[in-house]
């Protein structure tokens, strides 16, 4: 059976969304408005708080390949994890899909399992039909090139690798909507060129992708892009 379309995520502080599109554009994979998040630091009295997130609104629709850049510590990752559900939110409203991957800057993986066992894992917790899984995990294995990592631990993978599995595991359920936090640092450029061909081609067959990049030289590759400056989004 496959997912709604846009699922609510209500979020602590915010408006309660309505959970479905409403109607101006039913492409729409993902649509967050006016979110808000601050991080608090150190003890009472010299407790401060920085907000983070002031307001940050973004649309992908279905199809799109949409970039997401800031300088460091603009908030990025913040973002992606207030929308995937990581983080609480002070604030705002997020309506994305529940078939969703995401791909975070750090890899989240289990240092004691081999590749084919987070294969196992995961779809299960994606509830996928085991022999169909067989046959998409195949597939990514060959398009990123790590077969031969099949039986391999976590802890014995190198960095790399271990970004290819997070992003594989990210794709085996074919999400609707792909958020993809720098996924690539560790790449060779192989697998630099190859990790874009497979993007594309997703976007091309109608995933929605929100992707932080960093160079200026990947602009041509976006349909579109934000921005996150001072806590905000802005188009361009
Ligand atoms: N759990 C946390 N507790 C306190 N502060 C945090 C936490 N997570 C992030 N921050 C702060 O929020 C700000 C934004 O961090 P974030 O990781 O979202 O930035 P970013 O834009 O992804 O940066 P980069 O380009 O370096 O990956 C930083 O000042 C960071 O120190
Ligand atoms: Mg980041």
């Amino acid at each position: 059976m496959s997912a709604p379309a846009t699922a609510a995520v209500p979020i602590a502080g915010s408006a309660t969304s309505t959970g479905a599109a409403d109607g101006a554009d039913s492409r729409r994979v993902l649509r967050v408005v006016g979110v808000r998040k601050s991080f608090g630091r150190g003890v009472w009295p010299w407790r401060r708080h920085r907000d983070v997130l002031k307001g940050a609104s973004l649309e992908v629709s279905a199809g799109e390949l949409v970039g997401l850049v800031g300088e460091n510590g603009s908030g990025k990752s913040t973002l992606m994890q207030v929308i995937v559900g990581l983080e609480s939110s002070d604030g705002g409203e997020v309506q994305r899909p529940s078939r969703l991957g995401y791909c975070p800057q750090t890899p989240m993986l289990w240092e004691k399992l081999t590749v084919d066992e987070h294969f196992r894992l995961y779809a299960r917790a994606y509830g996928l039909d085991e022999h169909a899984s067989q046959a998409t995990v195949a597939d990514l294995l060959g398009e990123l090139h790590f077969e031969r990592y099949r039986s391999y631990r976590v802890e014995q993978l190198s960095g790399g690798t271990r970004q290819k599995l997070n992003l594989a595991l990210a794709l085996m359920h074919n999400p609707e909507l792909l958020l993809l936090d720098e996924p690539y640092s560790g790449f060779d450029w192989e697998t630099y060129l190859r990790f874009w061909e497979m993007s594309e081609r997703r976007r091309d067959e109608g995933m929605g992708i929100l992707i932080v990049s960093h160079f200026l030289s990947e602009r041509e590759r976006l349909d579109r892009v934000y921005t996150l400056t001072d806590g905000e989004t802005v188009a361009g």
